[in-house]
Protein backbone atom coordinates (compact mmCIF):
# COMPACT_ATOMS: atom_id res chain seq x y z
CA UNK A 1 0.00 0.00 0.00
CA UNK A 2 1.22 3.37 -0.90
CA UNK A 3 2.02 4.89 2.22
CA UNK A 4 1.79 9.16 2.86
CA UNK A 5 3.00 10.83 5.79
CA UNK A 6 1.33 14.11 6.25
CA UNK A 7 2.31 17.06 8.61
CA UNK A 8 0.59 19.85 10.12
CA UNK A 9 -3.18 17.75 10.31
CA UNK A 10 -5.23 19.96 12.40
CA UNK A 11 -7.93 18.37 14.69
CA UNK A 12 -10.52 19.21 12.26
CA UNK A 13 -8.79 18.49 8.97
CA UNK A 14 -8.37 14.32 10.21
CA UNK A 15 -11.86 12.80 10.04
CA UNK A 16 -11.66 14.72 6.71
CA UNK A 17 -8.53 13.02 5.51
CA UNK A 18 -9.92 9.59 6.63
CA UNK A 19 -13.11 9.93 4.87
CA UNK A 20 -11.92 11.10 1.57
CA UNK A 21 -9.16 8.91 1.24
CA UNK A 22 -11.05 6.63 -1.13
CA UNK A 23 -8.13 5.78 -2.89
CA UNK A 24 -7.02 3.64 0.69
CA UNK A 25 -3.25 4.79 0.53
CA UNK A 26 -1.67 4.06 4.06
CA UNK A 27 -2.15 7.66 5.58
CA UNK A 28 0.21 8.71 8.64
CA UNK A 29 -1.27 11.81 10.44
CA UNK A 30 1.10 14.18 12.11
CA UNK A 31 -0.92 17.16 13.90
CA UNK A 32 2.75 18.83 14.03
CA UNK A 33 4.24 20.88 10.83
CA UNK A 34 7.44 19.62 9.44
CA UNK A 35 10.42 20.61 11.26
CA UNK A 36 14.13 18.63 11.35
CA UNK A 37 12.99 17.31 14.33
CA UNK A 38 9.98 15.62 13.15
CA UNK A 39 11.17 14.64 9.68
CA UNK A 40 12.14 10.93 10.62
CA UNK A 41 8.28 10.42 11.21
CA UNK A 42 8.18 9.96 7.60
CA UNK A 43 10.77 6.83 7.57
CA UNK A 44 8.91 3.87 5.68
CA UNK A 45 6.88 6.13 3.77
CA UNK A 46 6.48 6.58 0.17
CA UNK A 47 5.55 10.34 -0.14
CA UNK A 48 5.40 13.64 2.20
CA UNK A 49 2.19 15.61 1.92
CA UNK A 50 2.65 19.12 3.30
CA UNK A 51 1.39 22.49 4.15
CA UNK A 52 2.38 25.73 3.45
CA UNK A 53 4.03 26.11 7.19
CA UNK A 54 5.73 23.31 7.65
CA UNK A 55 9.47 23.64 6.61
CA UNK A 56 11.08 22.15 3.54
CA UNK A 57 14.65 23.46 3.28
CA UNK A 58 17.42 21.89 2.30
CA UNK A 59 18.25 19.83 5.56
CA UNK A 60 14.94 17.99 5.69
CA UNK A 61 14.43 17.32 1.57
CA UNK A 62 18.20 15.59 2.08
CA UNK A 63 16.32 13.48 5.11
CA UNK A 64 13.57 12.64 2.63
CA UNK A 65 15.50 11.66 0.45
CA UNK A 66 17.81 9.32 2.52
CA UNK A 67 14.71 7.83 3.60
CA UNK A 68 14.07 6.92 -0.50
CA UNK A 69 11.30 9.62 -0.80
CA UNK A 70 10.88 11.15 -4.17
CA UNK A 71 7.39 12.95 -3.79
CA UNK A 72 7.20 15.99 -1.84
CA UNK A 73 3.51 16.95 -2.67
CA UNK A 74 2.25 20.18 -0.81
CA UNK A 75 -1.61 20.47 -0.65
CA UNK A 76 -1.55 24.50 -0.75
CA UNK A 77 -0.85 26.44 -3.62
CA UNK A 78 2.16 28.53 -2.49
CA UNK A 79 5.77 26.70 -3.06
CA UNK A 80 7.91 29.29 -1.69
CA UNK A 81 8.61 26.94 1.55
CA UNK A 82 9.50 24.21 -0.88
CA UNK A 83 13.88 24.96 -1.57
CA UNK A 84 13.43 23.82 -5.40
CA UNK A 85 17.62 23.79 -5.42
CA UNK A 86 17.73 20.72 -3.23
CA UNK A 87 14.43 19.04 -4.98
CA UNK A 88 16.12 19.63 -8.76
CA UNK A 89 19.20 18.19 -7.31
CA UNK A 90 17.77 14.74 -6.00
CA UNK A 91 15.37 14.52 -8.86
CA UNK A 92 12.26 14.63 -6.53
CA UNK A 93 8.71 15.97 -7.74
CA UNK A 94 6.96 18.03 -6.26
CA UNK A 95 2.85 18.84 -6.87
CA UNK A 96 0.20 21.76 -5.40
CA UNK A 97 -3.10 22.24 -4.88
CA UNK A 98 -4.02 25.03 -6.88
CA UNK A 99 -7.71 25.84 -7.84
CA UNK A 100 -9.23 24.66 -3.93
CA UNK A 101 -12.30 26.62 -3.82
CA UNK A 102 -11.10 30.20 -4.74
CA UNK A 103 -14.41 31.70 -2.45
CA UNK A 104 -12.44 30.67 0.86
CA UNK A 105 -9.68 33.00 0.27
CA UNK A 106 -11.37 35.72 -1.86
CA UNK A 107 -14.24 36.26 0.68
CA UNK A 108 -11.79 36.75 3.57
CA UNK A 109 -10.12 39.20 1.33
CA UNK A 110 -13.21 41.29 0.86
CA UNK A 111 -14.42 40.82 4.50
CA UNK A 112 -11.32 42.73 5.57
CA UNK A 113 -11.76 45.31 2.39
CA UNK A 114 -14.96 45.79 3.50
CA UNK A 115 -14.60 45.91 7.07
CA UNK A 116 -11.69 48.87 7.17
CA UNK A 117 -13.63 50.59 4.24
CA UNK A 118 -16.58 51.28 6.79
CA UNK A 119 -14.62 52.02 9.18
CA UNK A 120 -16.06 49.20 11.18
CA UNK A 121 -12.26 48.20 13.05
CA UNK A 122 -11.91 51.58 14.56
CA UNK A 123 -15.61 51.87 15.15
CA UNK A 124 -15.64 49.09 16.98
CA UNK A 125 -12.45 49.26 18.98
CA UNK A 126 -13.79 52.28 19.97
CA UNK A 127 -17.47 51.62 21.12
CA UNK A 128 -15.66 48.47 23.44
CA UNK A 129 -13.51 52.01 24.81
CA UNK A 130 -16.93 53.44 25.90
CA UNK A 131 -16.25 55.82 23.31
CA UNK A 132 -20.08 55.94 20.97
CA UNK A 133 -19.04 59.39 19.30
CA UNK A 134 -20.43 59.70 15.51
CA UNK A 135 -16.44 60.44 14.47
CA UNK A 136 -15.61 62.24 11.00
CA UNK A 137 -13.06 59.67 10.40
CA UNK A 138 -15.99 57.21 9.98
CA UNK A 139 -17.95 59.40 7.11
CA UNK A 140 -17.91 56.72 4.12
CA UNK A 141 -18.46 55.85 0.62
CA UNK A 142 -20.57 53.34 -0.53
CA UNK A 143 -19.40 50.23 -1.82
CA UNK A 144 -21.39 50.88 -5.62
CA UNK A 145 -19.60 54.27 -5.56
CA UNK A 146 -16.01 52.78 -5.20
CA UNK A 147 -13.41 51.13 -7.36
CA UNK A 148 -11.45 48.02 -7.02
CA UNK A 149 -8.23 47.09 -7.34
CA UNK A 150 -7.33 43.52 -8.10
CA UNK A 151 -3.49 43.08 -8.43
CA UNK A 152 -3.26 39.60 -9.75
CA UNK A 153 -6.66 38.26 -11.78
CA UNK A 154 -6.12 34.53 -11.11
CA UNK A 155 -8.48 32.29 -9.82
CA UNK A 156 -8.63 34.29 -6.71
CA UNK A 157 -8.22 37.37 -7.54
CA UNK A 158 -10.97 36.94 -9.95
CA UNK A 159 -13.39 35.16 -7.40
CA UNK A 160 -12.84 38.49 -5.28
CA UNK A 161 -14.08 40.31 -8.17
CA UNK A 162 -17.06 39.11 -8.49
CA UNK A 163 -17.90 39.63 -4.96
CA UNK A 164 -17.38 43.36 -5.84
CA UNK A 165 -18.94 43.52 -8.58
CA UNK A 166 -21.94 41.72 -7.85
CA UNK A 167 -22.06 45.01 -5.21
CA UNK A 168 -21.68 47.29 -8.19
CA UNK A 169 -18.27 48.11 -7.72
CA UNK A 170 -16.22 49.47 -10.71
CA UNK A 171 -13.28 46.76 -10.51
CA UNK A 172 -10.03 47.35 -12.05
CA UNK A 173 -7.21 44.46 -12.26
CA UNK A 174 -3.40 44.23 -12.79
CA UNK A 175 -2.22 40.95 -14.44
CA UNK A 176 1.07 40.38 -15.78
CA UNK A 177 -0.99 38.54 -18.59
CA UNK A 178 -3.99 39.71 -19.27
CA UNK A 179 -6.67 36.94 -20.27
CA UNK A 180 -9.17 38.38 -22.69
CA UNK A 181 -11.82 35.76 -21.40
CA UNK A 182 -11.95 37.49 -18.53
CA UNK A 183 -15.02 39.44 -17.85
CA UNK A 184 -14.88 40.04 -14.30
CA UNK A 185 -12.32 42.64 -14.42
CA UNK A 186 -11.01 45.95 -16.47
CA UNK A 187 -7.54 45.03 -16.99
CA UNK A 188 -5.13 48.43 -16.57
CA UNK A 189 -1.60 49.12 -15.92
CA UNK A 190 -0.35 49.46 -12.38
CA UNK A 191 -0.22 52.85 -12.24
CA UNK A 192 -3.81 53.04 -13.26
CA UNK A 193 -4.79 50.84 -10.69
CA UNK A 194 -3.04 52.09 -7.79
CA UNK A 195 -4.26 56.00 -8.83
CA UNK A 196 -7.91 55.15 -8.73
CA UNK A 197 -8.53 52.47 -6.49
CA UNK A 198 -10.14 52.68 -3.27
CA UNK A 199 -9.32 49.07 -2.26
CA UNK A 200 -6.20 47.37 -3.49
CA UNK A 201 -6.00 43.81 -2.69
CA UNK A 202 -3.30 41.65 -3.20
CA UNK A 203 -3.21 37.85 -5.09
CA UNK A 204 0.08 37.56 -6.47
CA UNK A 205 2.30 34.86 -5.63
CA UNK A 206 5.58 35.35 -3.64
CA UNK A 207 8.33 34.47 -5.75
CA UNK A 208 11.56 35.75 -3.96
CA UNK A 209 13.82 37.97 -6.05
CA UNK A 210 10.81 38.69 -7.97
CA UNK A 211 7.28 39.82 -6.38
CA UNK A 212 8.82 40.58 -2.94
CA UNK A 213 7.87 44.65 -2.06
CA UNK A 214 5.89 44.62 -4.73
CA UNK A 215 3.83 47.12 -3.40
CA UNK A 216 6.39 49.61 -1.70
CA UNK A 217 6.49 53.00 -0.84
CA UNK A 218 6.46 54.26 -4.33
CA UNK A 219 3.78 52.46 -5.11
CA UNK A 220 2.08 53.52 -1.75
CA UNK A 221 2.47 57.17 -2.58
CA UNK A 222 0.74 56.93 -5.77
CA UNK A 223 -2.47 55.29 -4.23
CA UNK A 224 -5.33 57.58 -2.98
CA UNK A 225 -5.15 59.29 0.15
CA UNK A 226 -7.06 57.25 2.76
CA UNK A 227 -7.01 53.68 -0.19
CA UNK A 228 -7.11 50.82 2.05
CA UNK A 229 -4.72 47.82 1.10
CA UNK A 230 -5.57 43.98 1.73
CA UNK A 231 -3.13 41.33 1.46
CA UNK A 232 -4.21 37.65 1.79
CA UNK A 233 -1.42 36.49 -0.91
CA UNK A 234 1.76 36.42 1.10
CA UNK A 235 3.59 38.78 3.84
CA UNK A 236 6.49 39.86 1.37
CA UNK A 237 4.44 40.98 -1.56
CA UNK A 238 3.98 43.59 0.50
CA UNK A 239 6.75 45.82 2.08
CA UNK A 240 5.59 45.94 5.75
CA UNK A 241 7.66 48.46 7.18
CA UNK A 242 6.24 51.28 4.09
CA UNK A 243 2.92 50.30 5.24
CA UNK A 244 3.06 50.61 8.91
CA UNK A 245 4.74 54.18 8.11
CA UNK A 246 1.84 54.93 5.57
CA UNK A 247 -0.84 53.70 7.91
CA UNK A 248 0.43 55.68 10.68
CA UNK A 249 0.88 58.73 8.55
CA UNK A 250 -3.00 58.44 7.60
CA UNK A 251 -1.76 58.20 4.24
CA UNK A 252 -3.46 54.57 3.81
CA UNK A 253 -7.01 54.68 5.91
CA UNK A 254 -6.10 50.79 6.43
CA UNK A 255 -4.16 47.83 5.83
CA UNK A 256 -5.76 44.29 5.92
CA UNK A 257 -4.03 41.02 6.08
CA UNK A 258 -3.88 37.66 6.90
CA UNK A 259 -0.49 37.34 6.03
CA UNK A 260 2.96 38.46 8.04
CA UNK A 261 6.38 38.07 7.84
CA UNK A 262 8.44 35.22 8.73
CA UNK A 263 5.00 33.04 9.10
CA UNK A 264 7.09 30.04 9.76
CA UNK A 265 7.81 31.25 13.10
CA UNK A 266 4.37 32.83 14.13
CA UNK A 267 1.21 30.93 12.54
CA UNK A 268 -0.23 28.70 14.50
CA UNK A 269 1.70 29.92 18.22
CA UNK A 270 0.03 31.43 21.12
CA UNK A 271 2.26 34.66 22.36
CA UNK A 272 2.27 35.93 25.63
CA UNK A 273 2.43 39.24 24.11
CA UNK A 274 2.85 40.91 20.80
CA UNK A 275 5.87 42.13 22.28
CA UNK A 276 7.32 38.24 21.79
CA UNK A 277 6.72 38.32 17.76
CA UNK A 278 10.28 37.06 16.23
CA UNK A 279 9.85 39.75 13.35
CA UNK A 280 10.45 43.59 14.60
CA UNK A 281 8.58 44.74 11.52
CA UNK A 282 5.23 42.54 12.08
CA UNK A 283 5.69 43.89 15.57
CA UNK A 284 5.80 47.22 14.60
CA UNK A 285 2.81 46.80 11.78
CA UNK A 286 0.27 45.59 14.28
CA UNK A 287 0.62 48.15 16.16
CA UNK A 288 -1.14 49.79 13.81
CA UNK A 289 -4.89 48.40 14.90
CA UNK A 290 -7.39 48.76 14.71
CA UNK A 291 -6.92 50.32 11.28
CA UNK A 292 -3.94 47.52 10.68
CA UNK A 293 -6.24 44.18 10.80
CA UNK A 294 -4.93 40.78 10.86
CA UNK A 295 -6.40 37.55 10.56
CA UNK A 296 -3.67 34.28 10.94
CA UNK A 297 -3.61 33.14 8.06
CA UNK A 298 -6.92 31.65 7.33
CA UNK A 299 -8.18 32.37 4.19
CA UNK A 300 -8.15 28.59 2.81
CA UNK A 301 -9.80 27.36 6.13
CA UNK A 302 -12.78 26.49 5.13
CA UNK A 303 -14.88 23.15 5.38
CA UNK A 304 -14.72 23.12 1.52
CA UNK A 305 -11.59 24.64 0.92
CA UNK A 306 -9.91 21.64 2.81
CA UNK A 307 -11.81 18.95 0.96
CA UNK A 308 -10.87 20.25 -2.13
CA UNK A 309 -7.23 20.69 -0.90
CA UNK A 310 -7.42 16.80 0.39
CA UNK A 311 -9.33 15.58 -2.81
CA UNK A 312 -6.80 17.72 -5.63
CA UNK A 313 -3.89 16.59 -3.36
CA UNK A 314 -4.85 12.45 -3.30
CA UNK A 315 -5.80 12.80 -6.95
CA UNK A 316 -2.13 14.57 -7.70
CA UNK A 317 -0.94 11.04 -5.80
CA UNK A 318 -3.27 8.45 -8.08
CA UNK A 319 -2.40 10.36 -11.30
CA UNK A 320 1.49 9.78 -10.03
CA UNK A 321 0.45 6.16 -9.84
CA UNK A 322 -1.26 5.60 -13.02
CA UNK A 323 0.97 7.75 -15.19
CA UNK A 324 4.15 9.01 -13.62
CA UNK A 325 3.14 12.61 -13.22
CA UNK A 326 0.60 14.47 -10.73
CA UNK A 327 -2.50 15.75 -12.07
CA UNK A 328 -0.53 19.22 -10.90
CA UNK A 329 3.32 18.85 -11.40
CA UNK A 330 5.83 22.02 -10.39
CA UNK A 331 8.85 21.56 -11.24
CA UNK A 332 8.95 20.37 -14.35
C1 LIG B 1 -1.92 28.64 -0.07
O1 LIG B 1 -2.68 27.78 -0.54
O2 LIG B 1 -0.94 29.04 -0.72
C2 LIG B 1 -2.18 29.19 1.28
O3 LIG B 1 -1.92 30.34 1.47
C3 LIG B 1 -2.71 28.28 2.33
C4 LIG B 1 -1.91 28.25 3.61
C5 LIG B 1 -2.28 27.06 4.46
C6 LIG B 1 -0.42 28.32 3.44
Amino acid sequence: MFKITIYSVRKVERPLFEKLNKYDFDLNLVSERLTIDNVDKAEGSDAVLISGFDDCDGEIIKKLHEFGINYVYTRVVGVDNIDFTAIDGYGMQVANAPGYSPRAVAELAFILGMTLFRHVSPATYNTHMANFALLPSYFANEIHNATIGIVGAGTLGTAEAKLYGALGAKVLAYQRHPDPENKAVEFTDMDTLLKESDIVSMHIPYIPGKTGNFIGKEEIDKMKDGAILVNTARGPVVDNQAVSYAVRNFKLGGYGTDVLLDEDKIMGKQFDSLDDLPNDIDKDLMLNYPNVIVTPHMGFYTEKAVEDMINISFENFDSMLKTGKPTHLVNK
